[in-house]
């Protein structure tokens, strides 16, 4: 009877009805969210431990950046590339600030930004480097998650994201993950960038060995090849720092920035790299009508100021150590592995158990939302505006869960 009146279920059912299942989302329907919480079409509040795949790092609806999409939309929302808006340089000189980088080419999702970086990459390569025609190559990882498009898929080695989606684009070789010498190895005279994820976070928050990240770094300065550092999820304070990169003190030669960068509102991506990269691009090579549009960059400004105060990667720096303690309290109790980086986790529950899915729905059942990621594995990401308690509660539920 209670159920009846519930209006999640049909909504469920509707959004199933009218939608390609490329998703399989948790059965709930979200109607609202301040910070850390979401609340339901019935009225059931959650605690957000995923804040959209890191896009929500400063939480759901942050007062700045809500006050300056809401001024932005009453002056000024798009003029396209053709002309120049009055958002556009702050927010292109302050991003480039935070990056240490002389110049920054913004977009709007986070494939593009990756597409930005291959053809950067490739042209950079005929230009300055001086490979053949055509011959350029780009190493990657196995294990990437690097977005949707053709290209990007081309390269990667999940055959769900890859099946059936060819024929490929050529010219990307992958070696494992984390081992510096296959690495060094798969770089030829026409390689032009590795390309990594410093953490790779759809693959369950895999962080390579101690010493990878420097060691890239060096063989790229040594061969003359760009070194592209995709940090579209683990940037912008996820880890603790500003960078994932920066753990190790690592300079990139090119980052790739997305998600987090748009503060939870609109669809916000960039490249930022020397003038010497990114100095290849010439007017009509590249672009996109709606990337570095007013608003956009009215919210992506207040974003890179409240990275500037360092309030957010102390933050996540101080409360993900609680979020290890706890975690690592459920190892031998459910869980069999756990990886942490700042506010971000990725845990791998003892299949004999239950699958990450089993866990997600049960999670939620008791009003945590977490998503799985592959088989037995579950990503924690929540807002960076968590507090101890609602970490100590997320963890509690998710020992509740463990225990059956
Ligand atoms: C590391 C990384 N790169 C690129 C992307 C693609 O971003 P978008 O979904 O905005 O295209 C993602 C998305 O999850 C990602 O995690």
């Amino acid at each position: 009877m209670i159920e009846d009146m519930l209006r999640t279920p049909s909504a469920v059912r509707d959004a199933e009805k009218y939608t390609a299942h490329n998703y399989h989302p948790l059965p709930v329907v979200i109607s609202s969210a301040e910070g850390a919480w979401l609340t339901d079409v019935d009225g059931k509040r959650y605690l957000d431990f995923l804040a959209g795949y890191s896009a929500l790092n400063f939480g759901h609806r942050h007062p700045q950046l809500i006050a300056a999409a809401h001024a932005q939309l009453d002056r000024l929302t798009l003029t396209s590339r053709a002309f120049i808006h009055d958002q556009f340089a702050d927010f292109c000189r302050e991003l480039a600030e935070l990056c240490g980088k002389d110049l920054v080419l913004p977009m709007n999702t986070g494939a593009e930004a990756v597409e930005t970086g291959i053809k950067v990459a490739r042209k950079w390569g005929y230009q300055v480097k001086g490979v053949p025609a055509g011959q350029a190559n780009i190493v990657v990882a196995e294990g990437n998650f690097h977005g949707r498009t053709t290209t990007i898929v081309s390269f990667s080695t999940d055959e769900d994201a890859r099946a059936d989606f060819g024929p490929y684009t050529p010219g990307f070789t992958v070696v494992p993950y984390g081992d510096l010498d296959a690495l060094t190895a798969a770089i030829d005279e026409n390689t032009v960038a590795v390309l990594l994820e410093p953490i790779q976070g759809e693959q369950g928050v895999v962080v390579p060995p101690e010493g990878y990240l420097p060691g890239v770094r060096q063989v790229c300065t040594d061969r003359d090849v760009l070194f592209i550092a995709d940090e579209i999820q683990s940037g912008l304070g996820r880890t603790g720092k500003t960078f994932a990169c920066d753990h190790e003190g690592v300079v990139p030669d090119m980052y790739l920035l997305g998600k987090a960068l748009g503060g939870g509102i609109i669809p916000v991506s960039a490249v930022a790299a020397n003038a010497d990269v990114l100095g290849v691009l010439k007017p009509g090579q590249h672009g996109s009508t709606f990337g570095g549009n007013p608003l956009a960059c009215a919210v992506a400004i207040e974003v890179v100021r409240l990275l500037a105060t360092g309030e957010f990667q102390r933050r996540s720096a101080e409360l993900g150590e609680r979020l290890r303690t706890g975690l690592e309290g459920l190892v031998g109790k459910g869980l069999v592995g756990v990886r942490v980086r700042g506010l971000w986790a990725g845990l791998d529950i003892d299949p004999a158990l239950m699958s990450g899915r089993e866990a997600c729905e049960r999670l939620a059942a008791r009003g945590v939302l977490a998503k799985d990621t592959h088989g037995s594995t579950i990503r924690l990401a929540p807002p960076l505006v968590i507090t101890e308690e609602e970490i100590d509660l997320a963890v509690a539920t998710l020992a509740e869960v463990l225990a059956g």
